[in-house]
């Protein structure tokens, strides 16, 4: 596994070497004047992916709980001159400041919703993803296959799409899309699912 040389190991991995987030992007039919929020960004390769190819009228929100990713996309947004970009140092299963309610339109959490099974945070987090999420917004879960295979995280903090949506009804969220053939080839298929969910 490579270490970053901000040590971004200690709080997850991140995907940039093993998704494709042009593929995932694609899924999210962005126009390009979209309010876009990476929720657990991390390096936030995704994020700058949206800004620099993708939501060239849009603004991007990138989130994460760990201070050094933020600080990283602070001197990215610096060394660029980028305006239409805001970090936020978060705990999203605690609220995510500044970010008013009903103004985000697309959500995207890659390879972190994991990590509230095992933080035991599931409703917390979704109680702020729905907070923040428009009407007509989408809430997007990209995150590994509840299969118990040996990349990825242990298999008993993995939830199938199925469990997913009953965690979002139980919010009143209702399921609008799902793909199951997404992320790396591994010997089992293909590695992770992503699914959206709107407030309905
Ligand atoms: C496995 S990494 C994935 C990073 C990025 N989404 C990617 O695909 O490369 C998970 C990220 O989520 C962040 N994270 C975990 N729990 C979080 C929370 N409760 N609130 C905000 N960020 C969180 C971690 O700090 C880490 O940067």
């Amino acid at each position: 596994m490579m270490m970053p040389p901000n040590g971004h190991r200690a709080h997850g991995f991140s995907s940039e070497h093993f998704l494709d987030s042009d593929e995932i992007i694609h899924e999210l039919d962005l126009n390009g004047n979209e309010t876009f929020m990476d929720a657990g960004c991390g390096d936030g390769h995704i994020a700058i992916k949206v800004l620099e190819d993708y939501n060239h009228e849009g603004l991007v929100y990138a989130v994460d709980v760990y201070d050094s990713s933020i600080e990283d996309m602070e001197t990215y947004k610096k060394e660029n001159n980028v305006e239409n970009l805001i970090n936020i140092e978060a705990d999203i299963a605690e609220g995510i400041p500044g970010v008013g309610d009903d103004s985000i339109d697309v959500v995207l959490m890659v390879n972190v919703f994991h990590g509230f099974k095992a933080s035991r945070k599931i409703d917390e987090a979704i109680g702020e993803l729905k907070r923040i999420i428009k009407k007509d917004g989408k809430i997007t879960i990209m995150d590994y296959k509840a299969w118990d295979v040996p990349k990825g995280p242990p298999t008993p903090v993995r939830s199938s799409p199925e469990e997913l949506e009953e965690f979002f009804n139980n919010h009143g969220l209702k399921k609008v899309y799902l793909n199951e053939e997404i992320g790396e080839d591994i010997p089992e298929g293909k590695s992770h699912y992503l699914i959206m969910f709107e407030k309905g």
